[in-house]
């Protein structure tokens, strides 16, 4: 079996993989995406599986779906990364199937901002951006002043993604929430991520402890897995008072930071489960 490392800069992640992949003598073939023509015609697939490891999410979405169209199996496949790509998306999937989710909605205008906001509870509320990561652009909206300004500003200096503003209501948290690597269904690992800020992304700041998998976690994340199909997520969990709900859930991983705190090696979890993908499809 071969695997295809789909990727753009190698990044700790990727360095990490390739180890994985040594110790576990697996072959890897790296495939850095900048350098292909993805023309159908003429493309010679060697390998039995695609890991897409691409910074850019725009420019990994489409070496996918060329593998796929190929008949490469693909990790994540294109069904479950456009649907997690998109906080919105996510958001449906999981009330759809009944998970427990922050209360969500979706506005272009101020107008039908205050609207959802009156639904969801009042203020405060968090705005962000439905395709962004590393906690970036996000607004904890604590009245109608600060409402119309963001808004505003998304407005007039946004790109048309960001005007379409995907609110949720504003949760407390107990100073960290939780980060979990579900790998075919299953709760791997999973960190705290403490912060004295709101966002606890460790892009901002918030720093990784290991967060023990109970039950409770591994049952909520197996039964979000299994909403739009399995494949290598981190869901972000939060311990609200009504028990733990579904923040986000992210394809593409980032987990450089976490083998050392949680004592596992995620890199190896995903080796692993790539080859019981491509031995699914073999
Ligand atoms: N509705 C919310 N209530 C409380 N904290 C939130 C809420 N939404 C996000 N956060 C905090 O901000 C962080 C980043 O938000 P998230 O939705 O995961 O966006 P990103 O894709 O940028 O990581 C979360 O990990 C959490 O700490
Ligand atoms: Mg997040």
């Amino acid at each position: 079996m071969r695997i295809g490392l789909l990727h753009s800069t190698i990044r700790g992640e990727e360095k990490l993989l390739i180890k994985a992949a040594k110790q576990r003598k697996v072959e890897l073939k790296l495939i850095d995406i900048r350098k292909e023509v993805f023309d159908p015609e003429c493309y010679q697939v060697d390998f039995d599986v695609a890991l897409e490891r691409v910074i850019s999410n725009v420019k990994g979405m489409y070496a996918v779906r060329f593998f796929e169209a190929l008949g490469v199996p693909t990790v994540n496949s294109y069904c479950v990364a456009s649907i997690y790509e998109d906080k919105f998306a996510t958001s449906l999937a999981l009330e759809k199937a009944n998970i427990p989710t922050l209360k969500f909605a979706l506005v272009f205008d101020e107008k039908q901002a205050l609207q959802a906001i009156e639904r969801l509870g009042g203020f405060p509320v968090v705005i962000k951006p439905p395709l962004g990561s590393w906690g970036r652009l996000l607004a904890k909206i604590n009245d109608k002043d600060s409402l119309e300004a963001v808004l505003e500003h998304k407005n007039v200096l946004g790109s048309p993604q960001h005007k379409a503003f995907y609110l949720q209501k504003y949760v407390s948290k107990p100073g960290r929430d939780i980060r979990a690597f579900v790998i075919g269904g299953k709760t791997i690992c999973a960190i705290y991520r403490n912060s004295a800020h709101w966002i606890t992304n460790t892009a901002r700041g918030g720093r990784a402890f290991n967060c023990p998998v109970t039950k409770e976690l591994a049952d909520l994340c197996k039964k979000a897995s299994k909403t739009i199909g399995d494949g290598v997520l981190a869901m972000d969990v939060i311990e609200t008072h009504e028990g733990l709900k579904i923040n986000e859930i992210n394809h593409t991983i980032e987990f450089k930071n976490s083998e050392e705190p949680t004592g596992v090696s995620i890199s190896g979890a995903i080796i692993d489960y790539c080859l019981e993908v491509a031995n699914a499809k073999s």
